[in-house]
């Protein structure tokens, strides 16, 4: 008895399985994009890789996933911003990651439209980068880097003849376009966690290893008047080009 009942509710669902998985994905596309060719190019490339069956419907239509404009841009067309959305289905989210992936951006960027103007995901990155907002105390940071951080590193004009040999300085640091992710982390890199102690964010040394010079304790007020007064130092001219005149 029972074995039949699992017999029937395995056939039952083989049976059921496929039918479900055969229905297509239906993709609402706005006119525009559609009669740029955008779908008719970047769908096909999609379903080919994975045999997921796309219906493109219009924008009005119901659809479990759908080009849209407003929400987290994904690529930038025919001068405007476009973003993706779906319902959750498992394979409106594979397309969602494909969109994403290399392979799914490098589709769409060589995607021209008609009119000859080209599409872009660079846009995608540029607008999750979080604003970072320095809104320390640039005196107060001045000081402190001057007395924490200037042990090693030439601040300013003013420690000038302190800095360690091969340490960089604040002025080359600030030069680098990620400087702020650089600085925000930077009791994370080396040689900064053996002797950094910022409060409620480090963890406390390893007893068993002490730290090798005189602990720094800092606190995250401290690191923001820190970044505060960074953002404001002139980059160090690295790769001036050469004045010919
Ligand atoms: C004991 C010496 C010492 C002290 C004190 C010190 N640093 Fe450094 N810092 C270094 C050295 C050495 C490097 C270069 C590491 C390398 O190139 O691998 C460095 C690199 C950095 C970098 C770049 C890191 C990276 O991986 O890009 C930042 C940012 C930085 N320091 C910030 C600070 C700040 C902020 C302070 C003070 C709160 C500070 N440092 C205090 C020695 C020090």
């Amino acid at each position: 008895m029972l074995v039949r009942i699992l017999l029937a509710t395995l056939i039952f669902i083989g049976v059921l399985r496929p039918l479900a998985a055969e229905e297509d994905l239906r993709l609402a596309v706005p006119n525009v994009l559609e009669q740029s060719g955008f779908a008719q190019f970047v769908v096909p490339r999609f379903v080919l890789k994975t045999g997921v069956r796309i219906t493109r419907v219009g924008e009005d239509e119901a659809a479990q996933m759908r080009f849209t404009q407003g929400g987290q841009t994904l690529f930038v067309g025919l001068g405007k911003q476009w973003s993706f959305e779906h319902e959750g289905d498992a394979r409106a989210e594979r397309f969602a990651t494909w969109l994403r992936s290399d392979i799914g951006k490098r589709t769409i960027e060589s995607f021209i439209a008609p009119d000859g103007s080209p599409f872009s995901t660079q846009v995608a990155a540029a607008v999750a980068v979080p604003v970072v907002d320095f809104d320390g105390d640039v005196a107060e940071g001045e000081t402190l880097s001057l007395s924490m951080c200037g042990r090693c590193h030439v601040i300013n004009e003013k420690n000038r003849m302190n800095g360690m040999g091969a340490t960089p300085s604040f002025a080359v640091l600030r030069s680098l376009t990620d400087w702020d992710d650089r600085f925000q982390t930077f009791h994370l890199r080396n040689p900064h966690p053996s002797f950094t102690q910022i409060e409620d964010i480090t963890d406390p040394f390893d007893p068993s290893l002490p730290p090798p010079i005189v602990p720094m304790e800092m606190t995250q007020a401290d690191l923001d008047a820190i970044l505060a007064y960074v953002a404001i130092i002139a980059p160090a001219d690295l790769g001036a080009p050469l004045q010919t005149q």
